[in-house]
């Protein structure tokens, strides 16, 4: 059996993560017989300089050609916030229709956190955050002048809108706009994903996580799904959450979730605080999942130029990106395999790198969870 897998290192500290992530699965591939083809994909800061280009449809197409893409991280200090981010992270999550971006969080033995883990050894809580819709759509302009107008057609995803949107200022002015948008099938599809999700967890616990007080139109909508979807989940028990109430509670007592589904830009938010309690951004996985197509696995954080070409990063949530990854293409035992070589490397405390309090490199570290398997 042979697995055809995309690799998009990207920028900052993307390229040795995705490095030791490769290196990891490799070593893994043999015992469980399978092989590995990697197609190397460039995009990122460093070939936008040399060359203009951003991702190309052309690049799409190829990409398609595979069963799952590797990513690491895009975004570089030389280049203007958003090219690069939006250029290919976003361009992708929109043109694959991954409309699911799973960020599992747990307590690892061997990691400390800043809140007790006391009684809580085996928090598992996943994040079902929307992928395709909500702040993200790219809705928006900034404006000098009096009037502004634009003409834009999303096609974010399968649900197409079109928007002509005409501003008029008194006076002259300086402005900006952003504007979110959420559709009942966007909306539909990713909240029964969580709780198919709910579902299958010990603890059948599903929260909807928005911010329906102020943002009525949107969020009000979102929970007029969520509602109408709970009906068919009898075994589900559910409560609904405002983000800001959320964001207290994953500090204090983050024990009371189990899945939350969350629109897009919250469940940004929330990930890196999911990461932090975790103790550390450098071990949380995520998965961009189009459940009928080409998914995409990554690790949450982002290229973190404050410690890139050093080779301090750690490299675990771009090794548990690829683990989720194995799982999603049907390698189940193999990612089983890998992801307690994962826990049981943490849990040792021997090899770890400066993020977790260690002085071991990244190389280190994906050495020491081969060594495990
Ligand atoms: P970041 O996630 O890159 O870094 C935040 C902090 O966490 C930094 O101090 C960094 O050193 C640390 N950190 C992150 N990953 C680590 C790892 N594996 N090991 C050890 N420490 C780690 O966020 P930022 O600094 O806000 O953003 C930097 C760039 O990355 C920006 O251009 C941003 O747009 C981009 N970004 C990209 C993604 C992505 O591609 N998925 C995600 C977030 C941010
Ligand atoms: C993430 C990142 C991205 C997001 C950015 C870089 C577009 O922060 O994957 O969490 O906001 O989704
Ligand atoms: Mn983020």
């Amino acid at each position: 059996m042979s697995h055809r897998f995309a690799s998009i290192p990207g920028d900052g500290i993307g390229p040795e993560v995705v490095a030791a992530a490769k290196t990891v699965l490799d070593s893994l591939s043999d015992g469980h017989g399978f092989s590995i083809e990697w197609m190397d994909f460039p995009n990122g800061a460093e070939h936008f300089l040399k060359t203009g280009e951003i991702l190309p449809d052309d690049t799409i197409s190829e990409l398609s050609t595979c069963e799952a893409i590797l990513l690491g991280a895009l975004g570089d200090p030389r280049v203007e916030p958003g090219i690069l981010e939006k250029g290919v992270l976003l361009k992708l999550r929109f043109a694959f229709d991954q409309y699911v971006n799973l960020r599992p969080v747990r307590f690892f033995r061997g990691v400390d956190s800043p809140i007790s883990t006391e009684g809580r050894e085996n928090l598992s809580i996943y994040f079902v955050r929307e992928n395709t819709e909500d702040f993200y759509v790219g809705l928006g302009s900034r404006f000098t002048g009096s009037k502004a107008s634009e003409n834009i057609s999303l096609e974010r995803n399968r649900y197409k809108m079109k928007f002509k949107i005409d501003v008029e200022v008194e006076g002259e002015s300086e402005g900006s706009y952003q504007i979110g948008v959420i559709s009942r099938g966007g909306a539909t599809r990713v909240i029964r994903y969580a709780f198919e999700l709910a579902r299958k967890k010990d603890r059948k616990n599903l929260t909807c996580v928005d911010k329906a007080n102020v943002l009525t139109e949107m969020y009000g909508l979102w929970r007029d799904v969520f509602r109408e979807i709970s009906r068919e989940y009898d075994d589900v028990e559910t409560e609904f959450g405002y983000v800001d109430a959320v964001a207290m509670n994953l500090v204090r007592s983050p024990e009371r979730y189990s899945v939350l589904v969350t629109p897009n830009l919250f469940g940004d938010i929330l990930t890196d605080l999911g990461a932090g309690i975790q103790g550390s951004l450098g071990l949380s996985p995520s998965g961009n999942i189009n459940p009928e197509g080409i998914s995409m696995f990554e690790p949450v954080h982002g290229s973190a130029p404050d410690i890139a070409g050093r080779g301090i990063a750690n490299p675990v949530a771009a090794i548990l990106a690829a683990q989720m990854m194995l799982d999603t293409v049907g390698e189940h035992a193999a990612a089983g395999e890998l992801e307690r070589a994962v826990f049981a490397t943490l849990a040792e405390r021997g090899v770890r790198t400066p993020d977790l309090g260690g002085k071991n490199s990244t190389d280190e570290m994906a050495q020491a969870v081969i060594e495990k398997l």
